[in-house]
């Protein structure tokens, strides 16, 4: 199979904003085909530092590769929200700086075989790292409808939710599921006749719901971020793209406890709880692509940016 390529998402404002020490221990916790990786170790001195982490062992395999060639990079297959174990295994307590860019990387969506995608007929399967958890097909068996629905709601944001869990579950009971072809033609039939033609393919929010649900990405980036935070050493950034509103979201409110953890009442003249800021923001609105980007690489659309910064 011939190796796909992935271009990098809003790549110069990510490294400007992680970046400031050239000298620095940085941490990229999502390698995928090293394209953010690249351009931090272009910034760095001999004396930088990179430690990356994929949970995909194809982007672990495509890591090591660069490790041959460039002494200042190390790569681990684990996932983001073991990071503290991973840092303490190299024996890093505190980095100069943490980035995500959160999702999927274009050979995982292109390559039918791993089931993430709608427009080519694979397996259902979903898993970012294939050797661990249960593939999409194990899992249906066994959620309730229910569950089904308000999880594709979720992770979704899709309205049509229950008449697609309902589908789903029914074409399983009869057989009718096998591959990612089967469960677009069962989105695509579920949602009403006016919706089928308009905006995104009726299939894309329920394929993202589920790729979420099978990696449990929503735990894994709060305890990622969690982690991160507390790594940071005074001035050391957080940076992170996320492609959708529950991501995003996530990352805004976990920063947004380092930045006011504070729990006294409002009417407290002074603060009595002891709980001090760990970080500050520096770009609390988020960041989006431009226009070029957006028209050179359409992936890029959804992405938004936010950094900040630890203050102890
Ligand atoms: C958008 S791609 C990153 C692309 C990369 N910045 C580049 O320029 O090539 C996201 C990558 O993060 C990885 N990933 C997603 N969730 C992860 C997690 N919880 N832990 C570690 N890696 C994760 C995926 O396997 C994928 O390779």
């Amino acid at each position: 199979m011939a190796e796909v390529s992935h271009v990098p998402v809003m790549l110069d404002e990510w490294v400007d904003a992680l970046v400031l020490d050239p000298d620095g221990r940085y941490v990229d916790a999502t390698f995928g085909r090293g394209g953010h990786s690249r351009a931090i170790l272009e910034r760095l001195s001999p004396q930088g530092r990179l430690l990356a982490l994929d949970r995909d062992p194809e982007a672990v395999r495509e890591g090591e590769r660069l490790v041959r060639r460039d002494a200042r990079f190390t790569i681990v297959h684990a996932s983001f929200g073991q990071l503290d174990e991973v840092l303490a295994e190299h024996g890093w307590d505190k980095v100069s700086g943490v980035g995500f860019d959160l999702g999927l990387s274009s050979p995982q969506l292109d390559q039918a075989q791993r089931g993430f995608s709608f427009q080519q007929e694979g397996p259902l399967d979903m898993r970012m790292n294939p050797d661990e958890g249960q593939p999409l097909s194990a899992m249906l068996r066994t959620v309730s409808e229910r569950e089904l629905a308000k999880l594709i709601r979720d992770y979704g944001d899709e309205r049509f939710a229950g008449r697609i869990a309902r589908a789903i579950l029914q074409a399983m009971r009869e057989g009718r599921m096998k591959t990612t072809a089967d469960l677009e033609r069962v989105c695509f039939h579920a949602v009403p006749r006016s919706a089928r033609y308009h905006g995104v393919h009726p299939a894309t929010r329920t394929f993202q719901a589920l790729r979420i649900w099978v990696n449990d990405e929503m735990e894994q980036l709060r305890q990622g971020l969690s982690a991160a935070i507390r790594h940071l050493r005074a001035a050391g950034r957080l940076v992170v793209i996320a492609f959708h509103s529950g991501e995003d979201r996530i990352v805004r409110d976990v920063i947004e406890q380092a930045v006011h953890p504070c729990t006294c009442p409002p009417q407290f003249p002074v603060c009595v709880c002891g709980r001090r800021p760990s970080m500050r923001w520096v770009q609390k609105k988020p960041l989006r692509p431009d226009e070029r980007e957006v028209e050179i690489n359409p992936r890029s659309r959804s992405a938004r940016l936010r950094i900040a910064e630890a203050v102890s």
